[in-house]
């Protein structure tokens, strides 16, 4: 495929500024590059959700024309989308199979078959908890990352691209991503795939191009490139690699959870201290996100108690959790984070409203201020602080998730996954936020699928496996190894 000369506008950004990129048959060709920079916009174009301004794209020689998504999948482009596109109502089947559904006489679909052909590629994930029938909106945010990848390579495509899937996958199935994308390189599809885990690209990909600022930087081969380099490509200067001291943690135990069990998870016991970061690791499907639910009062709990500052707290709904100033930051920016119609500042403001009130109307100013405050520190990259929420590049709407839970200022924060689709530049940014969200004394507590990550942030790391809590690691001890093979239950 050779795309020659696309230009994008929206209002206010040149996303795209005549971009070139070739793929060869049977390459992986990784993008990467800082949030923003027209990733997701290139993808969107080559699978006929956006119309470049300028620009030619050409399929073995012959030019072609992406007029809508339906015309990608004819000519074999397949795509797994950043932000995902399953349909919630609808079962997993009916989600992976939509294009060249089996069929029996007259007509009708042949269940039987679809199924069967569902089941098959559910094992190549060994997700033995998902059934074709299970309906899309009980899944976790993991496991519909999961469906959206098995939906887009159930098509056999000719080319296939990857918009950051594993963003909220941990090791073990990236591990059987890898796997898959490996066997489709065999048969000759071309893969595009898009990362900010930089690891990822080296153990992957053929070719690696870096954009920056809507233009095509550079392409290279991956063993003539190192690490660093590709950093300083992407953002423009050298970013050391991170190190954390140690935190200022307080003995007594701040926020206690005492063997609670929902529907979901079962005798879960542990505590965290004031000025403390405790992440919590485990596979897709251990019970991290339905744990924070059950805190939070999203997911009702059966059994047990949950105390904050020596008091028993009592937590039915999200609203009871926010006035005893418990704050859960979603991993789905998208269902249930962000308001997407909404402008950039309403959302900084929105879990806060009642502050920001003047006689009976909103403080306008107030909220400008708080919301050019926000944006600052989480470095959005944005036009304007009234431009919709919907409109931010992926990593920049996750940046505004967290400014709009940091401005409440919890005693407790839970954040699932606080650096999905983050650059490399921006994730150091929100590490310092959150290590001074605990040095300012609040409890804190991170769910994440990224193992460097928990072992960066935490002081220390529970790990979950089969819903229940199965180890227990202090910063020091802890290592890549030690996690995974208890989240595995394999002996090390
Ligand atoms: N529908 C839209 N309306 C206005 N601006 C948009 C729209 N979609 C994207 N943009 C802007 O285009 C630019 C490129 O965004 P894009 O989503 O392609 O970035 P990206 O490289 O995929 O970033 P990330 O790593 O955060 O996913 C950004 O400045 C973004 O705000
Ligand atoms: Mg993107």
């Amino acid at each position: 495929m050779k795309v020659e000369g696309i230009t994008k506008k929206f209002p206010g950004v040149l996303a795209l500024n005549k971009v070139n990129f070739e793929l060869f048959k049977g390459e992986v060709h990784a993008i990467v590059g800082e949030n923003g920079a027209g990733k997701s916009t290139l993808m969107n174009i080559l699978s006929g959700i956006l119309h470049p301004d300028e620009g030619k794209i050409s399929l073995s020689c012959s030019e072609l024309k992406v007029e809508n998504p339906y015309m990608a999948k004819v000519n074999g482009i397949s795509t797994v989308y950043q932000e995902l596109s399953l349909a919630d109502s609808l079962s997993i089947a009916e989600n992976i199979i939509t294009y060249q559904k089996p069929l029996k006489r007259f007509g009708f679909v042949d269940w039987e078959t679809m199924y069967k052909r569902c089941d098959n590629l559910l094992k190549l994930f060994d997700k033995k908890d998902l059934k074709p029938k299970t309906l899309v909106k009980e899944l976790s945010l993991a496991e519909k990352q999961v469906v959206e990848i098995l939906k887009a390579v159930s098509s056999e495509p000719r080319i296939l691209i990857l918009d950051e899937p594993t963003s909220s996958l941990s090791r073990l199935e990236v591990d059987k991503l890898f796997y898959l994308i490996r066997q489709f390189k065999k048969k000759g599809t071309s893969i595009i795939y898009i990362s900010h885990h930089l690891r990822e690209i080296f153990e992957i990909a053929d070719r690696v191009t870096v954009f920056r600022d809507g233009k095509d930087i550079c392409t290279n081969k991956i063993g003539e490139v190192k690490e660093q380099q590709l950093v300083t490509k992407m953002v423009g200067r050298e970013i050391k690699t991170f190190y954390m001291g140690y935190n200022n943690i307080s003995s007594k135990e701040y926020f206690i959870v005492d063997n609670i069990s929902s529907k979901k998870i079962k005798n879960i016991k542990f505590n965290v201290k004031k000025g403390e970061i405790l992440s919590i690791y485990g596979l897709v499907g251990a019970g991290r996100t339905e744990l924070a639910k059950a805190i939070f009062g999203l997911d009702p709990i059966e059994q047990g108690q949950m105390f904050l500052n020596g008091s028993e707290v009592k937590i039915k709904n999200p609203a009871m959790a926010v006035k005893n100033r418990i704050a859960y930051v979603s991993e789905d920016r998208k269902e249930s984070g962000l308001y997407l119609e909404k402008t950039i500042q309403d959302n900084v403001v929105s879990s806060k409203l009642y502050s920001y009130q003047k006689m009976g109307w909103m403080d306008d100013g107030q909220v400008k201020k708080m919301a050019e405050k926000y944006i600052g520190l989480t470095k959005i990259k944005c036009f304007s602080a009234k431009q919709p929420a919907a409109t931010l590049s992926g990593g920049n709407q996750q940046k505004l998730l967290l400014a709009a839970w940091f401005q409440i200022d919890p005693l407790i924060l839970i954040i699932d996954e606080p650096t999905r689709g983050v650059d490399i530049g921006a994730r150091n940014e929100i590490y310092n936020l959150i290590r001074n969200m605990a040095q300012e004394g609040k409890g804190v507590i991170i769910i994440t699928s990224d193992l460097p990550e928990s072992l960066i942030l935490s002081d220390r790391i529970i790990v979950m496996k089969d819903r229940r809590i199965v180890k227990e690691f202090l910063r020091d001890e802890a290592t890549e190894e030690k996690i995974i093979a208890s989240a595995t239950g394999v002996a090390i």
